[in-house]
């Protein structure tokens, strides 16, 4: 039997634990330390099926809205994260990388972001990108900021080389879980040729079964680049290109 094909990168957005704790009479900080345990489970087990890179949307740039108490309790558990999951990470072969703006994050996690980085740097089984106070349009217009001070042309590709995410290739997979299907300013511009899959459980509730329901839907997907199924069956040697 052949092996099924399996996506070099998976991107997911975690989403639904405020309604997994809501649903239980629990504060809804309840479900985003549960969702703590769904993306340590989940982490694992995409480096058991031969994942190569792990982009998770943990804080968007718009979550800066929500109650005071739930942005606190977010910041809480990243500077509880930093403390407790890194050297076990680090262990693993993982290698973390935090994405979006740092700059409204307190010195002390601005500083535990760069030495969770720096103690990671090279490992390198698996790429774990964590997106916080990251948003899509950020980063485009991040990366055309950069490229406009240092005076280069904006092109496709010198645009991608600036932005965040520019050490890993575009996610083959985006998933989101908790049933809402839209991409919240996650990815925007690595989107372009992602196979999407939406879940309608909650991230506390995405087990193992549930990511393997997820590969199992990307292996069925016939990718096409904007080619023909014909074309992606039998691709175009060298000769052929020339004759036409
Ligand atoms: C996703 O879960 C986690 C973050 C946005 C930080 P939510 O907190 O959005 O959960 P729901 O969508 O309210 O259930
Ligand atoms: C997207 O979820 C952000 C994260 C998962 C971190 P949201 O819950 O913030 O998205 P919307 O507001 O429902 O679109
Ligand atoms: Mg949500």
């Amino acid at each position: 039997m052949t092996q099924p094909r399996i996506p070099h990168h998976v991107a997911i957005v975690m989403d639904g634990n405020g309604r997994w704790a809501t649903r239980r009479y629990l504060p809804r900080v309840a479900g985003h330390k549960k969702g703590m345990d769904t993306l340590r489970a989940c982490l694992r087990h995409c480096g058991e099926r031969g994942i190569k890179v792990l982009t998770v949307f943990a804080f968007s740039s718009e979550n800066w809205s929500r109650p005071a108490d739930e942005v606190s309790g977010l910041m809480e558990l990243l500077a509880v994260a930093l403390a407790r999951e890194i050297p076990q990470l680090r262990g693993e072969g993982v290698r973390v990388q935090f994405v979006g703006d740092r700059a409204p994050l307190s010195e002390k996690v601005r500083a535990g972001l760069a030495q969770a980085e720096a103690d990671t740097a090279s490992n390198n089984r698996l790429v774990f990108n964590v997106c916080f106070n990251y948003g899509g349009r950020w980063d485009i217009a991040q990366a055309a900021a950069k490229l406009a001070e240092r005076g280069e042309p904006i092109t496709e590709k010198s645009l991608g080389a600036a932005l965040a995410l520019a050490h890993v290739p575009d996610p083959d997979l985006i998933i989101r879980t908790g049933g809402e299907e839209r991409l919240s300013n996650f990815l925007l511009w690595q989107a372009a040729y992602a196979e999407l899959f939406f879940s309608e459980r909650l991230w506390p509730e995405f087990d193992a079964a549930a990511l393997d329901e997820a590969l199992a839907a990307y292996a069925s997907r016939e990718r096409r680049y904007g080619m023909t199924s014909e074309q992606v069956a039998a691709p175009a040697t060298p000769a052929d290109r020339k004759a036409a």
